[in-house]
């Protein structure tokens, strides 16, 4: 049975339809990650599925309860990591866990035990006595981690848990993620807009553009459906035309100045194709990833319309007030 159903899920801020209709069925045990650009309607769907934000029109349920009519319940069952960091930097690791044990009800008998275990889950034990001010970004992350299961939510929802974190140490968090998921037999929902998180991390992910989902598998299957290899050449004035036609290419498009050919079977075809064209100043070979599937159903590129400036629902509503709206 699926713990997660969407149906028809919209939610709009005045004119603004930040999500248009997502319909989503995500099984127990699932690491599901939403992939978009800014603004494409991420936060705003995690933000409608752990109850914060009442959907516009359409419904949800997680583990069969609704979330407009079962909030209590729903909330009892998930956890959640916003974007923005909400530690308490003048606490130390073990008591910003202990505050949030006790909001949560965790009864005293098993509270430390659960507390060291989930240090534990993310090699935090021998700094649990620090306040979290001295700790890394990394640190803080693995310790919201951690925060967000203590209760033994049967789904965690993760709001760019790497968000401006250096690359090794966003690495680093894809494991602690995996290992979480994996000892805790939990359902991981994760909105990113980094596609080698999405494609490293997640079982199955849903690209998200402007409030829809366009496209739904797992990586290999979403980066199956270009039909094959990329083919990347430096080309002056390139025979758009004529490449489009060649029977073994199924997708031509340009980028910069460079001409980007999805073909199948390249390492048969490509001296065919080098021979149809004149002045190729470069040429490589790459496997596609979850960009060229974006990319290939949009026309843009997740990474250029990205901006560090991603707005949280929080953000968001204070920039928007901002604009005097
Ligand atoms: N509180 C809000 N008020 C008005 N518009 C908002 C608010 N929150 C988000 N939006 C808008 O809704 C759209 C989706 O935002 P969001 O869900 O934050 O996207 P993402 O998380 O994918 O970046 C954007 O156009 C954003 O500007
Ligand atoms: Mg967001």
């Amino acid at each position: 049975m699926a713990i997660i159903e969407t149906r028809a899920l919209a939610k709009s801020y005045g004119k603004i339809q930040a999500v248009r209709g997502i319909d989503l069925s995500i099984e127990k045990g699932e690491i599901f990650g939403l992939l978009g650009p800014n603004g494409a309607g991420k936060t705003t769907t995690i933000g409608m599925l752990c109850t914060i934000l009442r959907p516009s029109s359409g419904s949800a349920s997680i583990a069969g309860y609704d979330i407009v009519n079962k909030p209590a319940e729903v909330r009892r069952n998930v956890g959640i990591v916003f974007q923005d960091l909400t530690l308490d930097t003048i606490l130390t690791g073990i008591e910003n866990l202990e505050l949030h044990a006790r909001l949560y009800g965790i009864p005293s008998v098993i509270r430390k035990a659960r507390i060291e275990e989930m240090l534990d889950l993310v090699d935090l034990k021998d700094r649990a006595h620090d306040i979290t001010r001295t700790y890394s970004g990394g640190m803080r992350r693995r310790l919201e981690l951690v925060r967000g299961l203590l209760h033994r939510p049967a789904v965690l929802f993760l709001d760019e848990p790497t968000l401006g974190l250096d690359p090794q140490t966003r690495a680093r968090i894809w494991d602690y993620i995996k290992k979480m998921a994996e000892n805790e037999g939990i359902t991981v929902v994760l909105t990113t807009h980094y596609m080698e998180e999405a494609e490293q991390v997640c079982d199955r992910v849903g690209i998200i553009d402007y409030g829809r989902i366009i496209a739904l598998g797992t990586p290999e299957e979403l980066k199956d459906s270009l039909g094959g290899y990329m083919v990347v050449m430096r080309v002056n004035d390139p025979p758009l035309d004529t490449l489009r036609g060649l029977p073994y290419v199924s997708g031509v498009a340009l980028n910069g100045g460079m001409v980007e050919i999805t073909m199948k079977e390249a390492h048969l075809h490509l001296p065919d194709l080098l021979s149809r064209i004149r002045n190729v100043e470069s040429v490589e070979t790459r496997a596609p990833t979850l960009n060229d599937v974006f990319i290939k159903l949009t026309g843009r590129d997740i990474r250029e319309e990205y901006t560090e400036d991603t707005g949280g629902w929080v953000e968001s509503a204070a920039r928007y007030r901002q604009r005097g709206n």
